[in-house]
């Protein structure tokens, strides 16, 4: 793993023949280095999901515009409207005067009050709606934790790509191009970590109601796993038992009130 000291993009990789990701890396001063990924998929309607970070913008458009025609970019999926999500939806929109923001009512109403996005460039989706981008069927999928209630993932059918939002994060010593080269302790500690700063109500959850949620997941069976915080994992029983195995029996020690007022300070 390669230490990081600024904002990076680094190579797209692809997990599909359809679906590429775009990572970049967030030093997080004390706590190591964050992920912070965006995905596109490729076909006749293609789709970002995510925009990435603010900071990253210029590369950001550059590596797009290699990727595709940003004319034809249709459809841009925004798992919630955290800084590290929508850190470039004006630029994008700008730049691809064909592309549609797939949200639902809550994070329209959040871009508002943030002037971010355009409310007619915005295709809201009801809860549990299935959208369709080129004929490939999305359904919608509440990640077990989140830290905004307007949260969507999704399954992709066709694939098996699960896309998870922030749930199955982790923080990292350093970047990682995949993530077999993170050492399985590493992963568990980086994993609980940030799922702790990004949702400290887990500690506090019913350990029968999110052993539940993950069985879900691990019936659902992911070939790939998008988180926008780790490299791309493929299947889910790995991040799903270091779940199982960190909560419901009280607060990981290496998360602190201090830790989540560090990443805040960061994210702000
Ligand atoms: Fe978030
Ligand atoms: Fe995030």
């Amino acid at each position: 793993m390669t230490p990081v000291s600024e904002p990076a993009l680094h190579p797209s990789r692809r997990v599909t023949n359809s679906w590429v990701a775009l990572p970049s890396w967030l030093p997080v001063p004390g706590l190591g280095t964050l992920p912070v990924n965006a995905f596109l998929l490729k076909g006749s309607e293609p789709m970002l999901v995510d925009t990435g970070l603010g900071a990253l913008s210029d590369a950001m458009a550059l590596r797009l515009a290699e990727e595709i025609d940003l004319a034809d970019l249709r459809w841009i999926w925004l798992s919630h409207t955290d800084a590290d999500h929508i850190g470039n939806l004006d630029r994008i929109l700008a730049l691809a005067p064909n592309a549609t923001v797939v949200t639902n009512f809550l994070g329209a109403g959040k871009m508002g009050m943030l002037g971010a996005g355009n409310p007619a460039r915005m295709r809201l989706l009801a809860p549990g709606e299935i959208f369709e981008a080129g004929g490939r069927r999305l359904h919608q999928v509440r990640p077990p934790y989140y830290d905004a209630p307007e949260t969507m993932g999704f399954f992709d059918e066709t694939d098996r790509v699960l896309f998870a939002a922030d749930a199955f994060g982790a923080l990292l010593p350093g970047s990682a191009e995949t993530i077999g080269e993170i050492p399985s302790g590493t992963l568990r500690e980086g994993l609980v970590a940030w799922s702790g700063v990004d949702a400290p109500w887990l500690a506090q959850m019913d350990r029968g109601t999110l052993g539940g949620m993950l069985r879900a997941l691990d019936a659902l069976d992911p070939a790939h796993v998008l988180s926008g915080h780790l490299p791309v994992a493929h299947g889910i029983g790995t991040l799903t038992d270091i779940l199982r195995n960190a909560y419901g029996r009280g607060t990981s020690a290496s998360v602190t009130a201090e830790t989540a007022d560090q990443v805040a300070a960061i994210l702000a």
